[in-house]
């Protein structure tokens, strides 16, 4: 997709579609004047009419508005104006794409786009316009049999700002958000590919290209052999009742000097969760394919941070493997001893994300990191607790908290903070080992990040949950690759890009 920022006075008349606000009531915002004077007042006529009211979401396609204006021109209803905020904003250009994308348009004039809202700079407009025009053309890559329909043929959007100044911050807001739907069209890509596709093997791979996309980026993959020399014995128990072997992939990329500490960010890669010897129910086990969301959104935020070229030092760390019941399997009171030396009883195999990250934070120390953050789809209970609208942040560390959650704001990615106190890791005793690898129902989440909080004692960590945000459920299943925006933007703020 190409973008081209202009400056000065809106200018509707450019492109083959023009797009515009309407408020509530019909009330035509300053661009859809501007565009209706070129139309020799059909718009007014329409509105007039009722044929538009401005109800949010809501978009209507207009043809023929003369000699002076495009082609064709999109309505996008923006709801009433006292309200008109960057939500609202959001929402009327995620629609606006949409419609823009079942015409023949290829050239779209985003009026839109500059529609007054406070506190809202042209450069949060440049990125959020440059995510959402790339994302609209997300398709899944599904194995249907039936020819696919032709993508839409859209090449270019013209984004109009008020000068010179705005022009540049904007221009560097698309530059930002072109890179973090590239990271994130990658995630949701990975996630959504089915387990007999996106095996422990596969993501290897997957590292393999960055590795050659990107000259900054080092890999190593440590195979069973190693993940055995290391210690992982937590790591090595869930991935014994699988024939795939289990990979610990490393991705460093350097865009700092190597005295920089750098951010490590690990994820959970488990490629398919039948929960193990504590098997799993059967409905909805399909979606137990998206287990591998935190390790997907590492792929999608470093290739991001390499396309960006950001000066800043991340590594990715993906613990990764199948959690599979089988007569080799790790079974219901087996005690393993973890690559940090302390030992925990599995009562529950299908608690397996802690016990690969358990293995993957201690291995984490080696690059003597600034932070360390794992991304997981950890616990139904966070589900419960907080829905699909907002990742869980569990940290000791405040700083750290609300570091992340402003990033999550910023990127329209929000995460909300949960509680972590000693308190949690009270079920977690066990007579036999350390610790035990669950404890009761209540408080499963939080219980879940005092269970990791044990094997990231003096470092700076926190824990996103995305058990509820990483995939939607129903008609629209699918990766959403979520946290990518929210990764990314904590990233660039690190750097000072
Ligand atoms: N991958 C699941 C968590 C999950 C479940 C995410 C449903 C999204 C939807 C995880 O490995 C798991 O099975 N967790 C158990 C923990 C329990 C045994 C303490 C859970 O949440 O039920
Ligand atoms: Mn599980
Ligand atoms: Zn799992």
């Amino acid at each position: 997709m190409q973008f081209q920022v202009v400056s000065g006075k809106a200018a509707p008349a450019a492109g083959d579609c023009a797009v515009v606000g309407v408020y509530d009531g019909g009330t035509l915002s300053a661009s859809a004047r501007e565009l209706d004077r070129l139309a020799g007042g059909r718009l007014a006529a329409l509105v007039e009419r009722g044929d538009f009211t401005g109800k949010p979401g809501d978009t209507l396609l207009v043809g023929d508005l003369g000699a002076g204006a495009p082609a064709r021109a999109i309505l996008v209803g923006l709801g009433g104006k006292a309200a008109f905020n960057r939500r609202s904003l959001r929402r009327a250009l995620i629609a606006a794409f949409q419609a823009i994308t079942r015409t023949g348009a290829r050239h779209a004039n985003l009026a839109l786009a500059a529609e007054p809202v406070k506190g809202l700079d042209a450069y949060a407009r440049g990125r959020l316009v440059a995510e959402l025009a790339e994302l609209a053309l997300y398709r899944i890559p599904d194995l249907k049999t039936a020819p696919k329909p032709a993508l839409p043929p859209l090449a270019s959007v013209t984004l109009p700002v008020s000068d010179a100044k705005s022009a540049r911050a904007a221009e560097r807001g698309i530059r930002h958000g072109s890179a973090i739907a590239n990271g994130i069209r990658q995630a949701r890509d990975l996630g959504n590919l089915p387990a007999n596709v996106c095996t422990p093997g596969y993501l290897v791979g997957a590292a393999r290209a960055l590795g050659k996309r990107f000259r900054k980026l080092k890999l190593t993959i440590h195979g069973p052999a190693e993940i055995a020399r290391l210690k992982m014995g937590a790591f090595r128990a869930v991935a014994q009742g699988s024939v795939e072997p289990a990979q610990l992939i490393v991705m460093e990329y350097r865009g700092a000097p190597r005295s920089a500490a750098p951010v490590v960010l690990v994820g959970k890669g488990i490629t398919f969760d039948s929960g193990g010897i504590s098997l799993k129910d059967p409905g909805g086990m399909d979606e137990m394919k998206f287990d591998m969301c935190g390790a997907a959104s590492v792929f999608g935020a470093l290739t991001a941070c390499a396309e960006l070229a950001l000066p800043i030092n991340v590594v990715g760390i993906v613990a990764t493997c199948e959690n599979m019941p089988d007569g080799r399997a790790v079974k219901p009171g087996d005690i393993v001893t973890t690559m940090s030396g302390q030992t925990v009883e599995v009562l529950n195999t299908d608690a397996e994300g802690r016990l690969i990250l358990c293995d993957a934070l201690h291995f984490a120390r080696r690059f003597k990191p600034a932070t360390v953050l794992d991304i997981a789809t950890l616990t139904g209970a966070c589900v419960i607790a907080l829905g699909p609208h907002l990742s869980g942040i569990f940290t000791p560390d405040d700083r750290l908290a609300a570091e992340l959650i402003a990033a999550g704001t910023r990127a329209d990615d929000g995460a909300w903070r949960m509680p972590l106190t000693e308190d949690y890791a009270e079920p977690l005793k066990s007579n036999f080992a350390d610790f035990a690898n669950v404890g009761g129902r209540e408080g499963g989440a939080v219980v879940a990040a005092a269970f990791l909080a044990k094997f990231t004692q003096n470092l700076s960590w926190a824990h996103l949950d995305i058990a509820g945000t990483a995939w939607l459920s129903g008609a629209q299943k699918s990766g959403t690759g979520r946290p990518v925006g929210l990764l990314v933007d904590f990233l660039i703020a690190r750097a000072g890009a």
